[in-house]
């Protein structure tokens, strides 16, 4: 398939394929506030927020988006975007508060009710099965680490099926491993807050494992269902063509992508991070089991990937972790409020090696965006002229991988509206919608308005 791409600002949704899907995408706990409504039990980011210190001016989800009491609203405000499809993520202490046992009818009623209002209004949902709102229950019972939490997710996405399966498709098992498992219990920035290397890469592969049997209980329920994985993705390159900084690059490949490709795609882990990690991998920790490995790489559908940025590293032997790889800075180069360098190139560079290492039937980017410092201006509007020109950027980075060859199906922008941004609390914005978070209104920011007409000029229906 030939695109012929025009200048970024002239992007239409005529440049990609007819049945190309687009959407915006939302987690639970980043939006759903009545954290203690409806039968729900604590997450770990429940506990988490509540241990001074951990996120910024110590801020939770108690209330966040309130979009529990919203729905309605809300799914008005996704149709008016024009999109085709809505990726939003299920809260596990809603559906199972015990972790295990006993499911929460109540839970299950706002989701469903959710679906449906999707549904009648020509969308598409897109679910998550797991966007790190572990209940704590199961932490306190070890959490990732330990691999009955695998097996709980199992049940819990077995519960889910049975009840949505008949009206939702499209499965995503698990978001982010990478992020759970490492920011959570290696570098202890996100919930649990454990700092521990064995323990970071013994959850990594319990939440492979988990998304494996996620595969497997969702396929049991819904036939029909189309199912994979979400994984962070950034391309990594050398900053310089020293073969020290291109054997960091290798490395830092293998720590943040290869690590979960390999596995997901059939090929076990790289033996070259396994031989890092010493005895801080899960196979010399005795954890990978017979079996796991096929139960990992159970067929699926679609691979997910949430793109925002790229790595530029230098070998730094001496920064005493197990990777020596210094992340720099690019001159020249724009970098986002969270200080991500803008590289929609790499998107382009990432999907075609993806397609030509691994193969994947589809790729969806299940996110992509950028946070900026918005200000709601005396006329109202939000002109956030950096998302927007973020967005046509990749955009056409994703028209030209498609060019190459790549297998691109769909994209969702990150995120429908500002929210509950984990560690860093409220303060950065990622929304195409504003959120006032003292009265909860909601303002389409100009790159809203952007995304919206360039959806609304089409031919194509909005049912996939
Ligand atoms: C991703 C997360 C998402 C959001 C964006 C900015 O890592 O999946 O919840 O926080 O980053």
């Amino acid at each position: 398939m030939t695109l012929t791409l025009p200048d970024t600002t002239r992007l239409t949704r005529q440049n990609f394929p007819p049945d190309f899907v687009f959407g915006v995408a939302t987690s639970s706990y980043q939006i759903e506030g009545a954290a203690h409504e409806g039968g729900r039990s604590p997450s770990i980011w429940d506990t988490f927020c509540a241990t001074p210190g951990k996120v910024m001016n110590g801020e939770n989800g108690d209330v966040a988006c309130d979009h529990y009491h919203r729905l309605d609203s809300d799914l008005d405000l996704i149709a008016s975007l024009n999109v085709n499809a809505y990726r939003f993520s299920v809260a596990w202490p809603r559906i199972i508060p015990g972790g295990r046992g006993a499911t929460n009818q109540a839970g299950l009623d706002f989701y469903s009710r959710l679906v449906d209002g999707l549904l009648a209004r020509d969308i598409t949902p897109w679910l998550t099965l797991y966007h790190w709102d572990l209940p704590q229950v199961l932490q306190d019972k070890g959490g990732w680490p330990e691999r009955d939490t695998a097996l709980a997710f199992g049940d819990y996405a077995a519960v889910v099926a049975a009840e949505l399966g008949d009206r939702v498709k499209h499965w995503i098992t698990i978001n982010e491993p990478w992020v759970a498992a490492f920011l959570g219990y290696g570098v202890g920035i996100h919930a649990p807050g454990h700092t521990d290397l064995a323990e970071s890469f013994a959850a990594s592969h319990h939440l492979l494992l988990a998304h494996g049997l996620g595969v497997q209980a969702v396929r049991a329920s819904v036939p029909d269902a189309q199912v994979g994985i979400t994984l962070n993705l950034g391309a990594a390159y050398p900053a310089s063509s020293s073969p020290a900084d291109e054997a960091a690059a290798h490395r830092q490949d293998g720590f943040a992508n290869r690590w979960y490709l390999g596995p997901v795609f059939g090929r076990g882990y790289p033996q070259d991070t396994v031989d890092l990690l010493g005895a801080a991998s899960p196979q010399a920790q005795g954890l990978v089991l017979p079996g796991d490995l096929e139960m990992i790489s159970s067929p699926s559908d679609f691979l997910g990937v949430n793109m925002y940025s790229r790595s530029v590293v230098e070998d730094a032997p001496d920064n005493g972790d197990f990777l020596g790889v210094k992340q720099v800075k690019v001159e020249g180069s724009e970098y986002t409020g969270f200080d991500w360098e803008v590289a929609p190139q790499s998107l382009t560079d990432l999907m075609l090696r993806l397609q030509r290492d691994y193969n994947p039937a589809a790729i969806y980017i299940t996110e992509n965006g950028a946070t900026y410092p918005d200000h709601v201006s005396p006329d109202g509007t939000v002109h956030d002229t950096a998302r927007t020109r973020y967005f046509q950027q990749h955009l056409a980075a994703l028209g030209a991988a498609i060019t190459g060859g790549a297998k691109m199906a769909g994209y969702f922008a990150w995120s429908l509206m500002d929210n509950f941004e984990w560690a860093e609390g409220y303060d950065k914005r990622f929304g195409i919608v504003h959120v006032d978070f003292g009265t909860q209104a909601r303002t389409l920011k100009a790159s809203g308005k952007w995304y919206q007409d360039f959806l609304a000029r089409t031919q194509q229906s909005k049912a996939t």
